[in-house]
């Protein structure tokens, strides 16, 4: 049976899609930095799990190493959300979220592609971006650069990569998880930005959680590049007022 490895696990997207994936009979290899969360959810799933921080390089390897080989995707589904003027944002901000997005996926798989490789055909790489590169937002700078550094990372190694290994990125906007806490918490906020998405409302986990299991599998066997969004229309459209 293929193994794919969730990195960021316990999240709204990556539990979401850890279960999804186990629904298709897919081995899993759950990594977080929380293991009581990590322990419950690999025993619902019967998966294999390791302890990491993103921004620790050799624990995040050896714990993607753990996975095993061979390996038929990863899912690198890790991020931050640190909203703050120009002005405002520190150097220790800044290299926070570039290494928790953008350096931690680079070797997340990097530490992953020998067991990748091992599969031979068909093995799937997921990332995740913003809206927020795509469209200017105030307060995101960022993690408007260290996402902009994702989606480069994705174009790269898909040249890189293929034909064996396929390399795509999802580019949510505001979605109703842990990380977007602060954002939804209040009720009369939610709603303000529900109503800036042309599809009238915030993302809910499966949303883009769907999008990764299909990227993460054979129907998706001729798509490798892309950054897709699931935004609600949120980064081309304008909503009607
Ligand atoms: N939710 C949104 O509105 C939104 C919008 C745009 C893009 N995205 C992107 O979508 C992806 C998934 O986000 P989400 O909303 O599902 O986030 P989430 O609910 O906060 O989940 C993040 C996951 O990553 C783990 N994690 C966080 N920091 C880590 C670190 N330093 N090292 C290792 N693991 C870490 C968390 O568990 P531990 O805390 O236990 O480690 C958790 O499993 C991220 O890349 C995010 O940037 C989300």
């Amino acid at each position: 049976m293929s193994t794919i490895v969730v990195v960021g696990a316990t999240g709204g997207i990556g539990a979401a899609l850890a279960r999804r994936l186990r629904e298709r009979g897919v081995q899993l290899h759950l990594v977080a930095r929380g293991r009581e969360r990590l322990v419950a959810l690999a025993e619902e799933l019967g998966a294999s799990f390791a302890t990491a921080d993103a921004g620790d390089p050799a624990m995040l390897k050896s714990a993607v190493e753990a996975a095993g080989s061979p390996l038929s995707g990863l899912a690198y589904a890790v991020g931050t959300i640190t909203l703050k003027p120009l002005a405002r944002l520190s150097v220790e901000d800044a290299e926070r979220d570039f290494r928790v997005n953008a350096l931690g996926a680079f070797l997340a798989v990097q530490a992953a592609l020998p067991a990748l490789r091992a599969h031979r055909t068909g093995a799937s790489v997921v990332l995740f971006s913003t809206v927020a590169v795509r469209r200017g937002f105030p307060m995101h700078a960022s993690i408007a650069m260290a996402k902009g550094a994702v989606e480069g990372l994705v174009r790269a190694l898909a040249a890189e990569l293929a034909p064996e290994i396929r390399v795509n990125a999802i580019a949510p906007s505001l979605t109703r998880t842990p990380l977007a806490e602060s954002l939804v918490r209040n009720p009369a906020t939610a709603e303000a930005i529900a109503r800036q998405h042309p599809l009238r409302r915030l993302g809910e986990a499966e949303d883009a959680a769907a999008l990764a299991a299909f990227l993460l599998g054979p129907e998706a066997s001729w798509i490798t590049g892309q950054v897709i969004a699931v935004d609600g229309g949120r980064g081309v459209i304008e909503a009607k007022p």
